[in-house]
């Protein structure tokens, strides 16, 4: 970002005192520890290479900072797509880590990593980001980072003992709308943050079904005689009941309230309709007499939960992943003086909007208020995938290594955002009963101040 921009940037969230009680510095880190000399190339390593690791690696390949020495995954197709990728790149061809689901501890001994992404089936994350940390090297895990409320501290409790960063790659905190309403709270244009909704609105039924060859959207396999994420993802489907993805929607509205910094989650509360929807799939894909037929699906097809904060604010989180419906995250941004919803792209701002009780669209306020890293990357965000949000989070992943600093979503926001899933299912199991959310900084939240998009590095 030019320094103009940048300075402009901070000086209209230091006007916003009442949205924004705490002005970061430049360059604030989440650790005193002294840092390191900067580095002008980063060394990375990838743990899985299936469909999300080979577009980070896409991301890689279009920088020329970055260098990857290593790639890890059992699956021959995998690394062999991704070797030809690396080769079409006209890039030096990588160390291949193939032997088995415990080979990324032989590519941790390497010292010529610096960070490592993560990109592998839910489960197999903190195992490897806790070895990653012991290794001295950056760990960038997908998300959710974690499946447990014990992973979730091993997380944190690493991150402590080690010094090594982990930062969750919650991709859609960089969206082009979420980011500029971010912008607009900490102007205090929303007044004081009452409420936000959110939520993962995502049809996956041919995700989690297919006949084991492709994304093809026929078959009702899943399991080892399947393809890609429904080799693995299907079984949560099958033994929990939760809300099993939650970051995608609680990520950039835990930036909204500064949670973990000024503010913390609390409380939750979860219901979960009925289980139909999968079973449904697989009588309608494979026939009754499929013998997926006979599974007993566990997850509810909607999954509602209610958080409240040590602020105020209630947050609503959906999980909807298995009924035919358009793909929303349906964001809701609320406070004193009006409201943005994703869901048709509109605003009301009391005494801003023309007319009183009537929406207006957010196309004029999101030109007027893009963050500035849209402003400045935007072009060339849009090589990335998602619209170019995965551009946006490695760059932050990848940038927090050469400064040798905190990456702007932390070990903290890991593990805080992925406990809901955990917390979500004792709740539904309790009837709905409300569940205390553990506060991972164990107390630094009141101090800590948000550095999240307000510093020049990320
Ligand atoms: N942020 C996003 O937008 C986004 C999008 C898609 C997926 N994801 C996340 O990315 C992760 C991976 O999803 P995916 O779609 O690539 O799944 P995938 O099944 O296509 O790929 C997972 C890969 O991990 C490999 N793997 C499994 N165990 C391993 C081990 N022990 N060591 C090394 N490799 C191992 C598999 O062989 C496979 O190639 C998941 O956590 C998912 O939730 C995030």
């Amino acid at each position: 970002m030019p320094i103009s921009s940048r300075r402009e940037f901070l000086r209209t969230a230091a006007l916003s005192s009442a949205a924004a009680p705490f002005i970061p510095s430049l360059f604030e880190t989440a650790t005193a520890a002294p840092k390191p000399a900067p580095l002008s190339q980063v060394r990375l390593a990838y743990i899985g290479v299936g469909a999300r690791g080979r577009s980070h690696v896409r991301q890689g390949l279009l920088r020329d900072d970055v260098v990857i020495t290593a790639i890890c995954d059992p699956d021959p197709e995998a690394i062999s797509r991704t070797s030809a990728m690396i080769e079409k790149a006209g890039k030096k061809a990588p160390a291949t880590y193939t032997k088995g689901g415990e080979d990324f501890l032989n590519m941790l001994k390497r010292d010529d990593i610096d960070g490592v992404v993560i990109a592998t089936p839910w489960e197999w994350h903190v195992p490897m980001a806790v070895a990653t940390m012991k290794a001295g090297k950056y760990a960038g895990v997908e998300v959710s980072a974690t499946v447990t409320l014990k992973e979730s501290w091993d997380l944190v409790n690493t991150f402590e003992k080690t010094g090594s960063h982990c930062m969750i790659l919650e991709n859609v905190c960089y969206r082009r709308d979420v980011l500029a309403v971010l912008n607009m709270i900490r102007q205090g244009m929303f007044g004081e943050m009452l409420y936000a909704h959110c939520g993962y609105q995502h049809d996956l039924r041919n995700i989690k079904f297919n006949d084991g060859k492709s994304l093809s959207g026929v078959g009702a396999e899943f399991g080892e005689k399947a393809y890609s994420e429904a080799r693995w993802r299907t079984q949560h489907s099958v033994d929990r009941n939760g809300d099993l993805y939650p970051t995608h929607g609680l990520g950039p509205v835990a930036h909204w309230l500064n949670i973990n910094r000024g503010n913390r989650f609390t409380h939750l509360t979860s219901t979960a309709t009925k289980a139909r929807g999968l079973h449904k799939y697989v009588v309608d894909k494979g026939g009754k007499d499929h013998p997926n037929a006979k599974v007993n699906f566990k997850l509810g097809d909607i999954v509602t939960t209610v958080v409240e904060c040590a602020n105020g604010e209630n947050i609503v989180i959906m999980h909807d992943t298995n009924s035919p419906r358009p793909y929303s995250l349906g964001f809701r941004a609320q406070g004193t003086q009006g409201i943005w919803m994703d869901d048709g792209k509109t605003i009301y701002l009391e005494g801003v909007s023309p007319k009183p009780h009537e929406w207006e669209s957010f196309d004029s306020y999101q030109e007027k208020y893009d963050h500035p890293l849209w402003k400045q990357h935007g072009k060339t965000a849009q090589s990335g995938g998602h619209g170019g949000i995965d551009f946006f989070v490695m760059r932050a992943f990848i940038e927090s290594i050469k400064a040798q600093t905190a990456p702007p979503i932390d070990v903290y926001d890991a593990a805080v955002w992925s406990a809901i899933s955990p917390l979500s299912e004792q709740s539904i199991a309790q009837g709905s009963k409300p569940i205390e959310i553990p506060d991972f900084t164990r107390g630094k939240w009141k101090t800590n101040r948000p550095i999240f998009g307000l510093n020049e590095v990320y």
